[in-house]
């Protein structure tokens, strides 16, 4: 396709950019890495509120729990944002819920925020389950906007942009949660709170942004307000005709289905394809073990014999792979497109979960202390490399790519069900990865592998690739008349 190709890259373009990148994207991965670093001084915390209260400490097992609660309650509330995202989208476009989701970040994070001067860690814990509803609201409504706005050859760019916000927030956050910064025991409060932050920047910004030009024209039939919007992203000696023709396109295609249920995405042939791709691809993503490593790499490391004091700088070593090679998939996803680096990435991944068991074990059965300081640092190795092929592909792809396989009518729901199965995965990882650890070790990452190899073996023959396409040409691949869609390239 050649439409839009003289679509640039504008001023207005990169502030509506950052826009939702560190307005909305940025709440999601800092919340997801803040929590890490400081957990044993908020645990503290947690058992002084006690011994306050009822005049003798917390036990062990109490603390375990609600410090559990206190990670997996923003996944629950994530949930219940990915649902209320489509509704919203729906009924009152992007622009709006966007602007009024910063209410809930602000309030979280005066709740994060005072929790300790309050006394009571049910601040805490409430302010994680709102920036968890912040979050999933976000993660459903950001991807699409910078889709949306985005000209078509660099739609996968702007999508994997979402993504670079969530890895340079998280890295911000483990930055920042260090020991000698606000990882304190009277600087905890200050490093949640800083979320608000983000709150602050797109409140600010958001009055000069336009809504969707494609949500004003398909949805809303306002064209003089599309083109309107259009040309403020584009420039004003911008061309728009052939743009608009095409979203206009998209708009007579699905006209009879204006209203697209959730029911009729799963009975309906040609939407009940791409949203099984769209589900699996969020289950590759999550399933493949990568927050297993997000969320207790410092248990890892410590099992693999990297001393205490250095899991705090491997984590951030972490975070800074991850942020460089989220840029490398950027460069790469309109070159090599959607499948090719999802399935490297799975495939990679597939291969260092095996090495990383390999390596624990070899740890074990090591018998010199040479040997096992040797072993455990190379452990660091298949660790970092399953962290690289994550952002290759399977980090960015799959919170983009269910915008780009549904028309306007039915992206909303779509996104949210995507939205609600990813979070359904964070969940489940984050809360079963400590017992199963517990209980095979490193082995876990054995199951993780499986689990790839079966995500590859999709994405081989059922992901299509959607670079350089426009809307209509994706949704036609599905439809009835070209015999239902048989698999890749
Ligand atoms: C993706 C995942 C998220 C994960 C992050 C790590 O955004 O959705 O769960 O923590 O990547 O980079």
């Amino acid at each position: 396709s050649t439409m839009s190709d003289n679509a640039g890259v504008t001023k207005s373009l990169l502030l509506a950019t950052s826009m939702a990148v560190v307005g909305s994207t940025f709440q999601f991965g800092y919340n997801t890495g803040v929590i890490n670093a400081p957990q044993k001084t908020i645990e503290q915390f947690f058992n002084l509120t006690y011994i306050t209260r009822y005049g003798y400490p917390i036990a062990t097992s109490t603390l375990n729990l609600l410090w559990g609660f206190t990670v997996a309650v923003t996944a629950v509330g994530g949930m219940i944002g990915s649902l209320c995202a489509g509704f919203a989208a729906d009924r009152y476009g992007l622009k709006k819920p966007m602007l009024y989701n910063n209410f809930t970040a602000i309030l979280a994070a005066l709740l994060m925020g005072f929790s300790k001067l309050a006394g009571s860690f049910e601040m805490l814990i409430i302010g994680r389950f709102i920036i968890g509803i912040n979050s999933g609201i976000n993660m459903g409504i950001a991807p699409m906007y910078l889709t949306e706005i985005a000209p078509v050859k660099y739609r996968g760019v702007f999508g994997t942009l979402g993504q670079l916000g969530v890895v340079t927030s998280m890295l911000l956050s483990q930055v920042l949660g260090l020991r000698w910064l606000l990882g304190t025991s009277t600087l905890w409060p200050l490093l949640l709170a800083l979320t608000g932050v983000f709150a602050v920047y797109q409140l600010a910004v958001i009055p000069f942004c336009p809504e969707s030009p494609r949500f004003l024209l398909v949805k809303m039939n306002k064209e003089d307000e599309a083109r309107e919007a259009l040309q403020w992203l584009r420039g004003s000696h911008y061309n728009s005709k052939e743009e608009m023709n095409q979203m206009s396109s998209e708009h007579e295609a699905g006209k009879d289905e204006q209203k697209t249920t959730i029911k009729e995405l799963f009975t309906v042939s040609h939407l009940r394809q791409p949203l099984i791709i769209a589900i699996v691809m969020q289950l590759s993503q999550q399933l493949s073990g990568i927050n297993a490593v997000f969320y207790y790499s410092t248990q890892l490391f410590l099992a693999a014999g990297i001393p205490q004091e250095y899991t705090g700088l491997t984590t951030v070593g972490v975070g800074i792979v991850n942020v460089i090679m989220t840029i490398v998939s950027l460069s790469l996803i309109e070159h090599a497109g959607r499948r090719i680096l999802h399935l490297i990435g799975l495939g990679g991944m597939c291969v260092c979960s095996i090495l990383l068991v390999v390596n624990i074990e070899i740890f074990k059965f090591l018998l010199t202390t040479d040997m096992k300081v040797v072993i455990s640092w190379l452990t660091l190795v298949p660790i970092l490399l399953f962290v690289a092929f994550f952002q290759t592909g399977p980090g960015s792809i799959p919170w983009f790519i269910t915008a780009e396989l549904f028309n306007q009518s039915a992206r909303p729901a779509a996104v949210s069900i995507a939205g609600l199965v990813n979070w359904l995965g964070n969940f489940t990882i984050g809360l079963a990865y400590p017992s199963i650890n517990a209980e095979i070790g490193g082995y876990t990452f054995i199951i993780f592998a499986v689990l790839l190899a079966i995500f590859w073996i999709f994405t081989y023959f059922r992901v299509p690739e959607t670079k350089g396409k426009n809307i209509n040409e994706i949704t036609a691949l599905f439809q009835p008349d070209r015999g239902g869609y048989l698999g890749g390239k």
